[in-house]
């Protein structure tokens, strides 16, 4: 029986004077100590050498040095660690527990999440699409015939396997899917990835995430195009922006315009990011080209609609005031995680 106690004792000596930090070492005191044919089982196997008038009190002993061994792993796994080292006091509750490391949103998530759900709230459903397109739906069912000049305004990966396979350049291409189904009317925004062949710079990139907007119905006007996009310029940037209408050219509308802002670092006044003119183009809109509802098999005489485009990045670089587009796919921590606790 003495002997056991002694045993015991110094068992416990070691495990205290132990440290686990890691999964081997875990591992290791596992086998040893808890295994099947670890020392616990062993000093068990001794119980039958125990004159009986002493197995009561050896029994309680052997249990005893079981859950200190136990909770040490439990503990040692748990990274809690040991603080005392005395049994009694193995825990220590008014220690500073361990934080977790918190994760964060990336940012154009977070914009892109903040820019569906004002649109959701008007009334727009959400509508995907693969990214890997073909020519009619990118292409020519938006106004754009083979050799097109316009073509050449998005540069295009195309797919060695099939001619006709593409990278989709903008989410148009799944408002043509969604109009060709037939449903009418039709209230959808498109957002997703996009690719476009272009030189990466600090302003522009080879992908990219687009939202882009539909609406079609009968009598739709340009003037629901403005509001709804005065709407969504408001509740993204508050209500002291200005916006204003520039003419402009999309094959798939007409009219065409493109959507400024005013400049929200220098409050419209001229600085580097709007060039000094105190605005910022944010997104290209228009009335859904009739020849596009015809194309869809929509009678463009019945229905009429608007169609918007917008990209996120460009949202994002306003709104956190980023400068540099590169950064939002380069996966370095020390600036993603400064987006933890935004909008
Ligand atoms: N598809 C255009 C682009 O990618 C944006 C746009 C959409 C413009 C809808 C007008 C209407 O640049």
């Amino acid at each position: 029986m003495d002997q056991l106690v002694k045993q015991i004792e110094q068992h416990k000596k070691e495990i205290l004077a132990l440290t686990l930090n890691n999964k081997e070492d875990l591992e290791a005191f596992r086998i040893k100590y808890l295994g099947t044919k670890g020392l616990l089982k062993l000093i068990m196997g001794e119980m039958k050498n125990v004159p009986a008038d002493q197995k009561k009190e050896a029994g309680q002993l052997l249990n005893e040095f079981k859950i200190f061994t136990e909770s040490f792993y439990e503990e040692s796994l748990q990274g809690i660690g040991f603080t005392n080292k005395k049994l009694s006091a193995l825990i220590d509750v008014t220690l500073p527990g361990e934080s977790l490391p918190l994760g964060s949103r990336h940012p154009i998530s977070i914009v892109h999440n903040k820019i569906v759900s004002i649109f959701q709230r008007l009334g727009f459903s959400i509508a995907e699409g693969p990214e890997i397109e073909d020519d009619w739906h990118n292409f020519t069912a938006l106004n754009l015939p083979e050799n097109h000049p316009a073509r050449d305004m998005q540069d295009t990966f195309y797919i060695s396997q099939n001619p006709d396979w593409l990278l989709r350049t903008h989410t148009s291409s799944v408002q043509i899917r969604e109009m060709e189904k037939g449903n009418l009317p039709l209230r959808i925004i498109c957002p997703g990835r996009v690719y476009r062949n272009e030189t990466i710079s600090a302003r522009a990139h080879c992908f990219f995430n687009q939202v882009e907007g539909l609406y079609i119905a009968e009598n739709v006007s340009f003037a629901d195009l403005k509001q709804t996009l005065y709407f969504f310029v408001q509740e993204m940037f508050g209500n002291d922006v200005k916006v204003r209408f520039r003419p402009s050219y999309f094959p798939f509308t007409e009219p065409s315009a493109e959507m400024d802002i005013s400049c929200l670092i220098c409050n419209g006044e001229g600085c580097n990011v709007c060039k000094k003119t105190g605005w910022v183009e944010i997104l290209g809109c228009g009335m859904v080209h009739p020849q596009v509802l015809d194309n869809c098999g929509i009678d463009s005489k019945k229905y009429t609609g608007f169609a918007f485009g917008m990209g996120v990045e460009r949202i994002t670089m306003l709104t956190y005031q980023v400068k540099d587009l590169r950064l939002f796919s380069e996966n370095d921590v020390r600036f993603l995680k400064q987006f933890t606790n935004a909008v």
